[in-house]
């Protein structure tokens, strides 16, 4: 059914977003949002996938978003928390 409903589109991986993932990546684990890091690939295609979808998420969209990524380490603050401060952080970058 994906591979069908995936037909005429073009797929992106992480590997096809290197800088934008090593850049999110980065911040999230400065921020001490990660813990094994083993849902690390998926939070962060999600967070892209959002931020490009909408780049000033309330956190309601930030939790729907994050809603098909399990962690079994963290509650999912610390995500939340690290998503909303590197939105903060693109922001204030764009403004300088
Ligand atoms: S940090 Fe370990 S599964 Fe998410």
């Amino acid at each position: 059914v994906l591979a069908a409903r995936a037909a005429g589109h073009s797929i992106v991986t992480m590997e096809g977003m290197q800088q934008e993932a090593a850049q999110f990546g980065a911040f999230i684990a400065d921020q001490g949002a990660e813990q094994c890091g083993f849902c690390n690939p998926g939070m962060i295609m999600n967070a892209i996938a959002l931020l490009r979808e909408n780049s000033e998420p309330t956190e309601a969209e930030i939790k729907e978003f994050l809603a098909g990524n399990l962690c079994r380490c963290s509650g999912y603050e610390g995500q939340l928390r690290g998503i909303q401060n590197f939105i903060a952080w693109k922001k204030a970058q764009a403004q300088a």
